[in-house]
């Protein structure tokens, strides 16, 4: 007699190859198709479930990953604050990311952001198509320059490494700030200098920011760090949304306290704060940092192929709570 296939929970679509990966390994459960689903119905859903594969707007705590038989929780995102690990881990489920596939990608764009916010590259869009180019000016959507600036990165992980790559290429100068330092080796192959918060934030012309959300990052940047900041800075997110206090960002760019922004993540996406959608010196993407066809494709296969492998029983490549299979020894 064959075995039962494993419960998969997908929440949300992925990409192929992903879905046809876990139609051929397992029994699929598509959710409703739902922006963000109420807790009770991820709880439900996982009912009778050994994996669920979630992305990053779908809560997963104590309700979900209390649910008997659960052995993983497979995120497409390399972020994941939206999943209660060491609630998992008490649980005895597995949790795994996406790590390592969307470095580049994701420091592309913020580097796109980082020069449209600085160049003014959408303002100056607007102002083409709202018909009010009449001709070269010498003062017309005045920007600051790239090129010859200084770079402060916070949070030098992988992405803030690709960040650093791409600036050295436009001859920035690079300073970083991680609390955990770089060893010399990479500082040197990158061409950085390690500082502290505050010295970065007030020698930097752009700041791009590439810390995890934790409790210790929530709001890591408001009104004191804007009040840091050069009147001529550019500040970059394509990080987490709570990183950043959006009402005194908006407050920091509508007084001039620094000069734009560009921002790809959101304290309570979807919505963006009131007062930045009115400003005409920010940039504003929805969460698209990691969105090209290549590499959403592989997210969405690494998340299957992991969830797949921690269904079978195996240890995913990308396990986040290892500790969960030295309990089960
Ligand atoms: C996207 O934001 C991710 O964490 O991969």
């Amino acid at each position: 007699m064959s075995e039962a296939r494993p419960v998969v929970v997908l929440t949300h679509p992925i990409l192929e190859p992903g879905p046809t990966l876990l139609r051929e390994a397992t029994e699929l459960r598509l959710l409703p198709n739902q922006y963000r689903h109420p807790v009770e119905a991820l709880r439900k859903a996982a009912e009778g479930a050994q994996g669920m594969v979630t992305q990053l707007m779908d809560p997963i705590g104590e309700e979900v990953l209390r649910t008997p038989g659960l052995k993983i929780v497979s995120n497409v995102a390399v972020g994941y604050d939206n999943i209660d690990v060491p609630t998992a881990t008490r649980h005895g489920v597995m949790v795994t990311n996406t790590p390592g596939i969307l470095d580049d990608t994701t420091a592309d764009f913020a580097f796109a952001l980082l020069m449209a916010a600085g160049r003014r590259l959408l303002e100056a869009d607007r102002f083409v198509r709202g018909g009010a180019f009449a001709g070269w000016a010498i003062d017309m959507l005045l920007g600051h320059d790239v090129s010859g600036a200084t770079l402060g990165i916070v949070g030098f992980g992988r992405i803030g490494r690709g960040v650093a790559r791409r600036a050295r290429a436009f001859g920035m100068r690079v300073i970083y700030y991680d609390e955990f330092p770089a060893t010399p080796e990479v500082e040197q192959e990158l061409g950085v200098t390690r500082s502290e918060l505050y010295p970065l934030l007030s020698e930097a012309d752009f700041v791009s920011v590439h810390v995890p959300l934790t409790p210790a990052t929530r709001h890591l940047f408001s009104s004191k760090e804007f009040a840091t900041m050069k009147p001529s800075a550019v500040l970059v997110n394509t990080s987490r949304g709570p990183v950043v206090d959006e009402a005194a960002l908006a407050h920091a760019l509508k007084e001039r306290e620094i000069f734009a922004a560009g921002l790809d993540v959101y304290e309570n996406e979807p919505q963006v704060h009131p007062e930045l959608l009115k400003l005409e010196n920010v940039v504003l993407a929805p969460h698209i940092a990691s969105a090209s066809v290549k590499t959403r494709s592989r997210m969405s296969e690494v998340a299957a192929r992991n969830c797949i492998t921690g269904v079978r029983g195996g240890r995913p490549p990308n396990l986040l709570n290892p500790e969960v299979l030295d309990s089960r020894r």
